[in-house]
């Protein structure tokens, strides 16, 4: 019956990272996935989280399914959190919002309602972008496409570039585009050229999809939100995903939100009915324990004071590393390449290292990059940064076999 069936050639990233757990060299390094961990090299429990925890566990009680939507006071809040709480479309109750199985279920019920209700569309992501966009959005039925993004002579944004081809897009088209902290890049646009971005957007009927898995890890919380804020505020019809996989470290638990913002609230109670739908044909409700400790920190003020510190101190780590293996990297690397290292932004900086190199680091050293070249920053610390380093001043200095 299945002998036709291929083997699966892995996941560039999810596979990788199963390698490393089977790595037996107990000097490994992981830099591969997008994962926080700190200086000690663990996942954290952020303090936020393991108190709304406790509080939860003294009042379980029965676990009855959750609405096809999500847990309610977990919408609000991660709407909230996104648009920010005195956005008009928000008041307005134009915006739907669903709960979603992490940022990637927010994308594939999203693609799979957009193939719906836009048979005929197409769909364009950066050059580069996330691995799974692209999966995710072929295998809803669309055609995918790139637009210009990432200079990799500069280490910067092709910015004219990426305009220009926006341009040139037929209405309709779907624009997948990063709020902050772009993977794998972490090349990011400025809020003057999100502005001009919106523009031709809303001009040329153009239908973004705003894909936000980190938030707060970047300029900030509300910094982060400026492109879906803008978006909202200019009133062009849009989709964004977000996460909180990285910014309460849950990464297990599948806590994501998909929000689609309407013309009115009549049109944005439709379209939830028909996300409801999607989410019905294909898990019919969301798990019920991530979204209570994530809408309890979010509404409850001390602890989302809490969280928000502890949010900023991760990001502060992230700093620090960025400026350690910059410093430690002087030695290997000059110019743009070093630069790049503190001026490219959130988890990632896409290194420049090739295939053949990220190989030779991975089977001599231990150190876990993507092919692409994009490495996690966070996955660094004090103890690793030095042999981190090391190992890629030796790779560059040795051509691959
Ligand atoms: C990543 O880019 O490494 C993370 O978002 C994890 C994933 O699901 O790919």
């Amino acid at each position: 019956m299945f002998e036709h069936i291929e083997a699966f050639p892995g996941d560039p990233i999810l596979s990788l990272n199963e390698s490393f757990q089977a790595d037996p060299r107990t000097d490994k390094v992981n830099l591969s996935i997008g994962i926080y961990f700190d200086d000690a090299g663990r996942l954290p429990v952020m303090r936020a989280v393991a108190q709304a925890e406790a509080d939860l566990l003294a009042d379980l009680g029965p676990r009855p399914y959750l609405p096809m939507a999500g847990n309610a006071a977990y919408r609000d809040a991660v709407q909230a959190l996104v648009f920010g709480e005195q956005c008009e479309a928000r008041k307005a109750g134009r915006i739907a919002t669903l709960q979603t199985l992490g940022g990637s279920g927010a994308l594939r019920v999203g693609a799979d309602f957009l193939r719906r209700a836009f048979p005929q569309a197409q769909v364009w992501i950066s050059d580069p972008s996330w691995e799974n966009h692209r999966v995710i959005f072929e295998r809803a039925g669309f055609a995918v496409h790139t637009y210009p993004y990432y200079d990799e002579a500069t280490g910067g944004l092709r910015f004219e570039a990426m305009l220009a081809a926006l341009r040139e897009l037929p209405r309709g088209s779907i624009v997948l585009l990063h709020a902050c902290c772009h993977n794998p890049t972490g090349v990011d646009l400025d809020q003057d050229q999100w502005r001009k971005v919106i523009a031709l957007l809303k001009a040329n009927g153009l239908l973004p999809f705003v894909d936000m898995a980190y938030q707060g890890f970047g300029a900030g919380l509300e910094a982060d939100a400026f492109a879906v804020r803008e978006l909202a505020a200019q009133e062009v019809p849009c989709l964004v995903a977000n996460s909180f996989s990285k910014n309460f470290s849950l990464y297990g638990e599948r806590c994501g939100g998909l929000s689609v913002v309407c013309r009115d609230a009549d049109e944005a109670g439709r379209v939830l009915g028909q996300l409801t739908g999607t989410v019905r044909a294909n898990y019919s409700n969301p798990p019920t324990h991530g979204a209570r400790v994530v809408a309890r920190v979010l509404t409850s003020p001390a602890l989302r004071e809490q969280w928000e510190e502890e949010l900023r101190a991760m990001c502060g780590r992230i700093a620090a590393m960025r400026g350690l293996i910059h410093d430690r990297l002087r030695a290997h690397v000059s110019g743009e390449a070093l630069s790049r290292y503190v001026t490219q932004r959130g988890m990632f900086t896409y290194t420049g290292l090739t295939a053949g190199q990220v190989d030779q680091l991975r089977d001599q050293h231990g150190v876990y990059l993507l092919r692409s070249g994009r490495m996690c920053v966070a996955g660094l610390n004090e103890r690793n940064v030095g042999a981190v380093a090391q190992a890629i001043g030796s790779v560059l200095a040795r051509p691959a076999a």
